[in-house]
């Protein structure tokens, strides 16, 4: 990991305590002044160019599909200073504090897409990526609201097709059931000839997250998929 400087750094630095310690130090940040993160968050929108991103075949792009309040999102933008990170959000609360984050601490390579990524499709037709996360969606565990899942098999083979090659794509949940079935669309993808390995996890490959959290405090197992494009 690169070192972080001055303020930067103190940030860090207090992410991981109290991502190791008890999980959460959002509650306190989030209540203060947030009409001004709103603010914020508004020309945070207004400064950022992503409407020529994938004009450029070899940008190095990094997409987050629901980083919440951005943990991960942080952590990509601080480990690849020279990626785009892009996350696809369309909850406000978590939008207006990942600016406020990032305005604060001077990060200048993550960006935002303050909608439902069914609209960032449609938007960037040519969309394309390095490294894909999906972290803790929503699970939907009541069998007749599954149809509610984000991932499904056509959304998991939009990804793949999207995704460059040697890239990867990294999903996990707490809910074994969606778990299991993402697996088994990656696997029955690469059987119908996708160029992908899958690999499952027990441990993150990044940093423990809000809804990690929240899982292992209710002592939820939790397993990491990573689908690397050959
Ligand atoms: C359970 S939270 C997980 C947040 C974060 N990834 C974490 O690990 O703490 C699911 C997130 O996905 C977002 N979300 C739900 N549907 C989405 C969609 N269609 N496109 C993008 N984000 C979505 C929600 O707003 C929410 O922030």
């Amino acid at each position: 990991m690169v070192p972080l400087h001055g303020k930067k750094q103190i940030w860090l630095v207090y992410l991981r305590k109290h991502n190791e310690k008890e999980g959460f130090f959002w509650s306190t940040t989030i209540k203060k002044n947030f009409s001004l993160k709103k603010k914020n968050l508004k020309k945070f929108l207004k400064d950022q160019k992503i409407n020529n991103f994938f004009n450029n075949k070899k940008r190095k792009i990094i997409i987050e599909i629901g980083p919440g309040i951005g943990e991960n999102l942080f952590y990509l933008a601080d480990k690849y200073p020279k990626k785009k990170v892009i996350g696809i959000e369309p909850f406000k609360n978590g939008l207006a504090n990942i600016a406020d984050v990032c305005i604060t601490n001077k990060i200048k390579n993550v960006y935002l897409f303050p909608h439902v990524f069914q609209k960032f499709i449609d938007k960037f037709k040519n969309y394309f990526f390095d490294q894909c996360y999906i972290f803790f969606p929503d699970p939907w565990p009541k069998k007749k609201h599954m149809k509610r899942r984000l991932v499904n098999y056509i959304f998991l083979n939009e990804l793949v097709l999207r995704c460059s090659s040697k890239g990867s794509i990294f999903f996990c949940s707490d809910n074994l059931d969606y778990f299991e079935k993402v697996k088994n669309y990656a696997n029955v993808l690469k059987k119908k000839g996708s160029k992908i390995l899958v690999k499952s996890y027990k441990k993150t490959p990044t940093i423990v997250t809000k809804y990690h959290n929240r899982a292992l405090k209710l002592r939820n197992n939790v397993n990491f998929l990573k689908i690397d494009k050959i």
